[in-house]
């Protein structure tokens, strides 16, 4: 028998093995150190990039009448990844009519039941080709394989799993109601998850009955293309989902297409007013996912160091590439000096570099033109008079990469406060009363998210119910689920996506 002495000593035996911590070298206890990591690649033999990619429409790939095809790159290295066609008007009519057709003779004839089957087949195949589609969106986006391998790929799934149930039950999200598809939906989305919008959009269109025509980002079609072939694999019926890639024109020649129902746009304040004012007048539908410049509140009685955790994934985490990003921080006076100096030992840990790399924090920019408007607006922070951090970490010499940084002593009237940058960096600024945080959070032209860290639950929810923002996360930040609406007030958009509330953006409810 052993006993307790053997034991012990046992275990010390072990856990002088393992380097005992006064054995450590002095900076790792104080924090300071910066452990090496060997290099850790994912790899990316499992995924095939077709030199020339088409245009997927009528459930086939073909050749854009256009013939012109753009480059799209990747952009951790800045090398050239695949050529995309690029959709005319042409193409884009051939789509909205092959969409009406399916619709019509198709779609809106089978039953809810018969719909939601497909959409599990989809949700289980996008499992089944999980790491493909995860490198294939690290590869064409910049994404640290991290994030698309854990966060994006899963919530790409559980978004088609969730609306797959939905199919056949709208009567009861609506109880005595009558519900209907709209017809034929246009669908445009940006870069920065590339996949999970493109689920966002497509799964509650297809539950509710419509047929779709998506546009993909110019800088990130391909995993789009790749959803297309699980598409064909799952045998939805060709023209439930059809796919031009292109620009801006193509967008364009969408939703002015006189034969589309609804237009849903995610992306910049900007088109999304071009878009408003385009549909104005016309039949045609319209849900709006903008921009934002979220905060967060945190309060003296945070637990600061899970706070601390919540602010790094709120706005380093895809590279800040993110519409509900924590952007700006709030601090309560009391504590801004000891959670300023937490956040720059934290920030000067976070790794930068190859987003294939599974060590990697945070991975590169989208595009060259995207990294130059976030050197501008720190640029800018500068000028202004804001405090700078940003630590002195190495960065590859090739591709789009940011340090992650950040700017104390910010007011609100800095162009950093106001603007959204879409990159790693935050705007931090102090309050003295709950009053004065929520004042200062709401001063924005956006309204998507905001983040309450507090011990008190009876202030959570009364700081939660002053605050003008779609999603408020409570000591936790960028957490997603396909069954809670996401959207925003003001500037950040029109409409809810995911949800009971996503659903009814797809029906006509009477
Ligand atoms: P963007 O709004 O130009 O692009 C989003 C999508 O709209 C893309 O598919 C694009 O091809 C399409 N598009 C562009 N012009 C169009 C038009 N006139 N009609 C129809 N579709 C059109 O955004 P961009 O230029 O890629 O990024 C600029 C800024 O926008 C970013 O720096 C960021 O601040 C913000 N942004 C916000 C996003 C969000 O999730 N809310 C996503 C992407 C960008
Ligand atoms: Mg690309």
């Amino acid at each position: 028998m052993t006993t307790k002495r053997a034991l012990d000593k046992k275990s010390k035996a072990q856990a002088a093995k393992i380097a005992p911590v006064e054995k450590l070298p002095k900076q790792a206890k104080t924090g300071a150190m910066k452990f090496e990591y060997a290099p850790s690649l994912e790899s990316t033999d499992i995924v095939r990039i077709e030199k020339r990619n088409r245009l997927f429409i009528g459930g086939k790939f073909i050749e854009p009448s256009s013939e012109a095809y753009f480059t799209s790159m990747n952009p951790a290295t800045g090398e050239r990844l695949a050529d995309i066609a690029e959709a005319g008007d042409a193409d884009v009519d051939l789509a909205v009519r092959t969409a009406r057709k399916t619709y019509e003779n198709v779609w809106s004839k089978m039953s809810g039941r018969e719909r939601g089957r497909y959409l599990f087949r989809i949700a289980r195949l996008i499992q089944e080709r999980s790491r493909e589609l995860a490198v294939l969106e690290t590869l064409d986006n910049g994404k640290p394989i991290r994030e698309s391998r854990d966060v994006d790929v899963p919530l790409v799934a559980a978004h088609f799993f969730y609306h797959a149930g939905w199919a056949d039950k709208l009567n009861y999200a609506f109880p005595g109601q009558n519900v209907s598809p709209l017809g034929v939906v246009g669908q445009i989305i940006p870069w920065n998850f590339p996949l999970l919008m493109a689920a966002w959009k497509i799964a509650p269109a297809l539950a509710c009955g419509n047929t779709v025509v998506l546009k993909p980002a110019e800088t990130t079609s391909l995993s789009a293309l790749l959803l297309a072939q699980v598409f064909q694999d799952a045998g939805l019926p060709d023209g439930v989902v059809n796919i031009v890639t292109g620009a801006g024109a193509t967008g364009a020649a969408l939703v002015n297409h006189p034969d589309v129902d609804k237009i849903a746009f995610t992306g910049s304040t900007d088109v999304g007013k071009i878009i408003a004012r385009a549909v104005a007048g016309t039949k045609k539908r319209l849900t709006l996912e903008l921009g934002g410049k979220s905060a967060h509140i945190i309060f003296e009685d945070a637990a600061l160091d899970q706070a601390l955790e919540g602010v790094i994934n709120g706005i380093y985490f895809n590279q800040g590439h993110v519409c509900c990003a924590g952007s700006r921080l709030l601090l309560e006076e009391s504590i801004a000096e000891e959670f300023v100096a937490k956040l720059k030992k934290r920030v000067a840990k976070l790794r930068v570099g190859n987003p294939l790399d599974k060590n990697t924090d945070i991975g590169a920019i989208n595009s060259a033109g995207e990294l130059k408007k976030i050197k501008k607006l720190i640029q800018l922070g500068k000028d202004e008079g804001g405090e700078f951090f940003e630590p002195t970490c190495a960065i590859p010499d090739k591709g789009f990469y940011q340090r992650p940084c950040f700017f104390s002593n910010v007011s609100s009237s800095f162009t950093l406060s106001r603007v959204e940058i879409f990159g790693p960096v935050l705007a931090v600024s102090t309050f003295r009363t709950s009053q004065e945080a929520v004042l200062k959070a709401n001063d924005t032209p956006y309204g998507l998210a905001a983040g309450i860290w507090s011990e008190k639950g009876a202030k959570i929810h009364k700081v939660a119910g002053q605050l003008k923002a779609g999603v408020i996360w409570a000591n936790t930040y960028n957490k997603f689920d396909p069954s809670a609406p996401f959207g925003g007030y003001n500037e950040s958009g029109w409409g809810r996506e995911g949800g009971r509330h996503g659903l009814s953006a797809y029906l006509d409810v009477r």
